[in-house]
C-alpha cells in the first residue's frame, strides 16, 4: 500500500544520504532524463524544503543558473516568503550560459514567483581574468558581491563536465584538458574528477567553493541517470549540510539498485 511505498522512499533517501555522506537526500519518483515533468516535482519539493529550512525574517539566497535551476524557479510560490523577507542574488558572475538560464535570470524569476526581491550582478559573460580586477572596484558590483558572501542559503545544480564545457563554448583545448584530467562533473563553474578533485575552475567573482563550508543551508538539485556520476563526484567535495533533491533515476543508478 501507500504506507509501504512511503517507507520505501524514506529508506532509499536514508541509504543515499549515508552513501553520499551528506545530511539529507530527497528523492522524487521518475527519471528526468526521460520525463522533463519530473523536474517540476523536484521543484515542488524545493519549494517545500525552503519553507522548512529557511529561518523567519531576512534571508539572502544565492542561486546558480542552468536548465534545472530555471525550471525550479518556475515552481516556487509565495509560501516561501511567508514570515520571511527574501532577497535572491546570483551566486556567481556569468559562467557562459544563454541568457534565459543565467543565474541573474534564475534569481529574478525566483523573486517574481515568491514575491521577494532580487539583485543583479552585471558582469559580462566573456571576460578576461585581467579585466576583472577593475570591475571588482565598482561599488555596484562590490555591493552585490558582499550580499552573496553574506547569504544564508544557496541553491544550485550539478552538471556533467563535458556537457557543461561544450554548452559554455569552452575551447577545444580546454575540453581536451578536462578529458585528460578525467573531469566528470561541474558545479559553480568548478570542474572535478570522480574523487572530487577540482581540475579546473572558471575564474568568476561571487561565491567560491570554500564559502560553502560556512553556508547554513545548501540545496543541490540534480536528477536523471545521466547525472549519477557527476552527483557522486560532487558530493565528495560538497559541505555535509547539503540537502540533495534528486529523482529515482539518479538515486537507483548511484545505489546500483
Ligand atoms: O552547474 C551545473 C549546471 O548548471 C547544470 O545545468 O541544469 O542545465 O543540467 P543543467
Amino acid at each position: 500500500g501507500l504506507m509501504d511505498q512511503l517507507a520505501g522512499v524514506q529508506q532509499r533517501e536514508k541509504r543515499l544520504s549515508e552513501f553520499l555522506k551528506i545530511d539529507r537526500c530527497l528523492i522524487v519518483s521518475g527519471n528526468c532524463d526521460e520525463q522533463v515533468k519530473v523536474i517540476e516535482t523536484m521543484g515542488k519539493l524545493v519549494n517545500d524544503t525552503l519553507q522548512v529550512l529557511l529561518p523567519e525574517g531576512k534571508n539572502v539566497i544565492a542561486v546558480m543558473g542552468g536548465t534545472t535551476m530555471a525550471r525550479i524557479a518556475a515552481c516556487l510560490t509565495p509560501k516561501v516568503a511567508e514570515k520571511r523577507d527574501l532577497l535572491f542574488v546570483p551566486a556567481r558572475g556569468g559562467v557562459g550560459e544563454a541568457v534565459d538560464i543565467q543565474a541573474n535570470n534564475v534569481s529574478a524569476q525566483m523573486a517574481l514567483r515568491t514575491g521577494g526581491k532580487h539583485r543583479t550582478l552585471y558582469v559580462p559573460e566573456q571576460l578576461s581574468e585581467k579585466a576583472y580586477a577593475p570591475l571588482m572596484q565598482e561599488p555596484s558590483i562590490l555591493e552585490v558581491v558582499q550580499l552573496i558572501r553574506g547569504s544564508n542559503a544557496v541553491i544550485h545544480s550539478i552538471g556533467e563536465a563535458i556537457t557543461m564545457a561544450r554548452r559554455r563554448d569552452m575551447s577545444e583545448e580546454s575540453v581536451g584538458e578536462l578529458k585528460r584530467e578525467r573531469a566528470v562533473g561541474e558545479a559553480f563553474g568548478y570542474f572535478f574528477d570522480e574523487d572530487g578533485r577540482v581540475v579546473y575552475k572558471i575564474p568568476r567573482i561571487g561565491l567560491q567553493l570554500e564559502d560553502l563550508a560556512s553556508m547554513k543551508n545548501v540545496i543541490a538539485v540534480a536528477g536523471g541517470t545521466s547525472k549519477a556520476k557527476a552527483i557522486v563526484a560532487y558530493m565528495k567535495l560538497a559541505p555535509k549540510q547539503t540537502c540533495l533533491v534528486t529523482d529515482e533515476g539518479a538515486a537507483k543508478m548511484i545505489l546500483k539498485e
